[in-house]
Parts: C-alpha cells; structure tokens; sequence
C-alpha cells in the first residue's frame, strides 16, 4: 500500500462521452479514502499553467450525462519538450500532489509514461478514453460506444432520405487509425460496403459491389468510409466511383465532430464509473505507469507499454464477410 495523501486528475486529447462518469468516480473514489483531490483544467496545459482547483464530492454532482468534459482539454506541444515537463513536475510539487489520474487516448498515455519515467516519485494511472477504441489493454475506451450509436443514429436518417431519392452515399466517419466506429455502425446500419483503414478496398470491387446491388434492385446504397481510409476521405473515394455508377445520384457526408458530442450511453457511463474507481484504487495499492481497462467484464491495469501497443490493427475478417454476406 502507497502513502499517497493527494492525487490529480486531468483529461486530454479529444474529449469523449464518459470522461465525466469517469472523473466523478475518481473524485468520488479517493475522498471515501481520505485523499484530497485537485482537478487540472486543459490537460497537460493546465499542469504547466498551474490551472488546478481541490474539488469535493460536490464538484462532480450531477456529471453522468454529460458529454464533453468539466475539466477541458486540449492537445499540449509544450508538455512534449522537457522544459515544458519540469515546470509540470515543479507546480505539482509546489501543490503536494503526488499522483495522477489522465484520461485520454494514445497521445496522452505516451505524454503521461514519458513523464513518469522522467519523475518516477509522481505516480500515473491512465484511464482509456477517445471514442476511438484504438489502446491494447481494452476491449473498449470511454466514449466509443457513445460515439457509435451517434453515428448509428445518423446513418438511419440519411439511409430515409437516401431511400427516397435512390441515391448512393458516401459517409466518413472518425476514428483516426481505427476502423472500430466505421465497421460497428456500418454493421448496425446494413452499409452495402464499409472501406476501413485496416483493410485496403480495391476501387474497382467496391464498384462491381455497387452495381450488383443496383442489378438486385437496391434503391440506395451506404458506403462508410473511415477517415484513416487509405484512399483519403469521402470526397475522394466518391469522385473515384461517381464515373461507373450512373444510375444512382451521389451524395457525401462528413459526420464530423458531432461524432464527440452527446450525453454519455449507459454502456460508457458505467465504463467510465468503472475505469475511475479502478484507477484510484491502483494508485492506493501503489502501482504507476499503468492503465485501468476493461478485458471481457472484468477490470484490468496493463502498463501503460503495453496499452501503447496500438500500431498492429487488426481486421476483424469474420465481420467483414458477414457484411458482404448480409448485405447482397
Ligand atoms: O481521437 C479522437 C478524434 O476524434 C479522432 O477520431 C479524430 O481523427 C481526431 O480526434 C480529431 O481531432 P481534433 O478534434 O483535434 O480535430
């Protein structure tokens, strides 16, 4: 067991829906054991800003449905430069804090292990959150399934209009290097293709795919495209097929950040309540440079290496050819 009398918190990078849950439960969590808790606004920014404030189990009430974050966030150069890190560690000994809760996705765990390694005698304990579901060490981060299901919601309503005019659509949906939102809307929805960063699409068998659908008599097709598509975005892959595909008027959409925003799901608030608690009673029991996730229902720390171990996207291949399947 650690000594540790009081502990931060910041979130960092993009925001996602669960990131309130989750800093509710590790406020919440670390006053029931008699520490003190110190939110810092603006990520990393706020920890060179010295932005802190001691919150209560009063500065969290009424959180759980919130989208965003109460505490900002912001993607920090200056926290990447050793000098930028040493005015970090200075105010957070300035403030007696000895340990630190970040909520974020890859960008901020490399920041936090970076740091830790740096200053070993401030503990980290990484809580997974972007709603792009791209960290080892988790089946899901916070905000994916939010995320998701916003999508899903949007994809329903374009599906309606792209009915009514039989019309082909191209939508691009986030998630950086990760096809995660793009294939599970796309299933959700019945896309008739799905092109994903961690699969390269062959142009020309996405057109033999549309026009066989045209020839069964679809009356209008969904291509998802993930924006870290190899053929560049929406725009892009549309302009390629427009030419083959005349029957069909062609649309695109950019889904956007609307995709961010939006009350958590209860998937991602429980998540998050989850993943906070965990987080704190890690730092308790003395661990650091770790992340607490979620591997089938139960709550695991990996070190935050392993977490970071991001770079081997894996195509999930029996979903695929169930879309194909199921969307003849
Ligand atoms: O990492 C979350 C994410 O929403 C990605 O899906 C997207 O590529 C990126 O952030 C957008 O970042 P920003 O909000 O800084 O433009």
């Amino acid at each position: 067991m650690s000594k540790i009398k009081k502990i931060a918190v910041l979130t960092s990078g993009g925001d996602a829906p669960g990131m309130n849950p989750c800093i509710r439960a590790v406020v919440r969590t670390a006053i029931y054991h008699k520490l003190d808790v110190v939110g810092i606004r603006q990520g990393y920014q706020g920890l060179i800003d010295n932005n802190m404030y001691d919150m209560s189990p009063r500065s969290v009430s009424n959180i759980l449905d919130l989208g965003g974050t109460i505490l900002k966030t912001a993607r920090c150069l200056p926290f990447r430069t050793d000098e930028g890190m040493e005015i970090a560690y200075n105010n957070l000994k300035a403030q007696g804090i000895e340990a630190l809760v970040v909520i974020g996705g890859d960008g901020t765990f490399t920041g936090a292990l970076r740091f830790s390694k740096k200053y070993p005698d401030i503990a980290v304990m990484g809580v997974p959150g972007t709603i792009d579901n791209d960290l080892c060490g988790t089946d899901y981060t916070l905000g994916f399934d939010t995320a998701t299901n916003t999508v899903i919601e949007a994809l329903d309503k374009i599906r309606d209009t792209a009915d009514a005019h039989d019309r082909l659509f191209f939508i691009e949906v986030m998630g950086r290097d990760s096809g995660c939102i793009a294939l599970r809307a796309g299933i959700s929805c019945g896309a008739e293709a799905i092109l994903l960063p961690e699969k390269e699409t062959a142009i020309h068998e996405l057109i033999a795919s549309l026009k066989a659908g045209e020839h069964n008599k679809k009356s209008s097709s969904i291509v998802i495209v993930a924006e870290g598509d190899k053929h560049g975005g929406a725009y892009d892959v549309a302009q390629m097929v427009k030419e083959e595909i005349k029957n069909y008027d062609v649309k695109v959409t950019i889904l956007g950040h609307l995709q961010r925003g939006g009350s958590p799901s209860a998937f991602d608030r429980i998540l998050g309540s989850r993943l906070g608690y965990a987080a704190v009673l890690g730092l308790i029991n003395g661990e650091t440079q770790k992340m607490a996730g979620l591997k089938g229902n139960s709550v695991r720390l990996t070190s935050l290496e392993e977490a970071l171990m991001v770079h081997e996207y894996k195509l999930e291949e029996d979903l695929m050819q169930m879309v194909e399947i199921l969307s003849i």
